[in-house]
């Protein structure tokens, strides 16, 4: 069956990774004989440039008629003094508020090959499989008020019940299939929206007695991360502390390139991104690590598409290349050679065409 695609490459190293996202992809359509239809759109500062908007309506068009988006990254220094509103980084936040995509997957799990470009004790950051569930459409992001004035600002964090109790459901159910094992958390010793957020995971529980749950307060939470990240299966927190708490925990991995992300709503739509930023200070060299892209589209596979066995096809041709001793930028370390984007994402097609013969 056809599948359309709406490919938002964006800014800096956006368009680099998206590239090679869809190139593996295509490679992905040949060996299962799929029909994926991919169609290009602008979002961020791009949109901007062209359409004086960050999520311009024929953008949302695109996507409304889509089966899934895969979108790069936006942002960068050319539109850092835009007035807030058309700003990049509204354009994103306006396509997951417009789609609901209120659940954000994000899986950080360390891959041996990688674990000499950690700044962890090969002790402490292998092993770690974990999965942060952050909240998308809520919190401080899309609270209002939310304004300036010369000499004052306010943003507003905001939660309903109804927002919280489905984001802790769908940590639970995905902490089902994993080791049943739920880090919820919050700031209940300071905030009244956490403190509504702990009810709701202690009412929600009860559904879930097979789930092991445990309410953690954030900023120790920061801290154990970097301790003991083995420790964690699922994270279920709101937006923001999910926010910094995912490029925390990229550092045990190794790199910020190489997270991937997953944002849903309850239908199998969703949009797929890494959890990196537009990397002004390496776009258009060909440096960017593209896994992210690469894995965000993996994950596009399975949750969109059900495509399961080609998801996990992906992420082992991604493993083997690492195991081959083949990085980028990022990852390697001194006296190893070091690949562009391109020659990696080559790499990723050679070890699918090589899977692809001994099948
Ligand atoms: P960033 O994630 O863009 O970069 C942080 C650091 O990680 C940089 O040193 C960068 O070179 C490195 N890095 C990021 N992706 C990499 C990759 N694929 N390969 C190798 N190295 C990589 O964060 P930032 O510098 O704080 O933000 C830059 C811009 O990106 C800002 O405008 C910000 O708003 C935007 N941003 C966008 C998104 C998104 O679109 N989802 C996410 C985060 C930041
Ligand atoms: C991310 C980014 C975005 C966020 C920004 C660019 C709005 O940091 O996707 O992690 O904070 O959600
Ligand atoms: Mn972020």
């Amino acid at each position: 069956m056809e599948k359309r695609v709406a490919v938002l490459p964006g800014d800096g190293v956006g368009p680099e990774v998206i590239e090679a996202a869809v190139k593996i992809l295509q490679v992905i359509e040949r060996r299962f004989n799929h029909t994926f239809k991919f169609t290009h759109g602008l979002i961020g500062g791009s949109a901007i440039d062209k359409h004086g908007n960050p999520l311009p309506n024929e953008t949302i068009a695109l996507c409304e008629e889509s089966d899934a988006v895969l979108l790069g990254a936006v942002g960068g220094p050319k539109w850092d003094q835009s007035p807030s509103e058309i700003r990049p980084e509204k354009g994103l936040l306006a396509i997951r508020k417009h789609f609901g995509l209120f659940a954000n997957l994000r899986p950080v799990k360390a891959v041996p090959s990688l674990l000499q470009a950690s700044p962890l004790k090969e002790e402490v950051a292998k092993n770690v499989d974990l999965l942060i569930v952050r909240e998308l459409t809520g919190g401080l992001y899309f609270g209002e008020p939310s304004r300036r004035t010369e000499n004052s600002a306010v943003d507003t964090l905001v939660y309903t019940r109804e927002e919280i109790e489905r984001i802790v459901e769908k940590a639970f159910e995905l902490a089902r299939l994993r080791r049943g094992k739920v880090a919820s958390v919050d700031k209940a010793n300071v905030l009244q929206t956490s403190k509504l957020w702990r009810e709701v995971v202690e009412e929600k529980k009860k559904g879930y007695p097979d789930i092991e749950v445990e309410h953690m307060l954030v900023d120790s939470t920061a801290m154990k991360l970097i301790t003991n990240p083995g420790a964690f299966d699922v994270i279920v927190t709101e937006n923001m502390f999910g926010d910094i708490l995912s490029d925390e925990a990229s550092v045990i991995t190794g790199s910020l390139g190489v997270l991937p992300s997953a944002s849903l709503r309850s239908d199998g739509f969703g949009l797929y991104e890494p959890v990196h930023g537009s990397a002004p200070d390496i776009a258009g060299q060909g440096k960017a690590n593209p896994a992210a892209a690469i894995l965000s589209a993996a994950m596009m596979l399975k949750y969109s598409f059900g495509m399961d066995t080609e998801a996990a096809v992906i992420e082992e041709a991604v493993n083997a290349v690492f195991e081959d001793g083949f990085f980028t930028a990022d990852l390697a370390m001194e006296g190893q050679r070091v690949l562009s984007t391109k020659e990696w994402t080559d790499k990723v097609v050679n070890e699918l065409d090589i899977q692809s013969v001994s099948d």
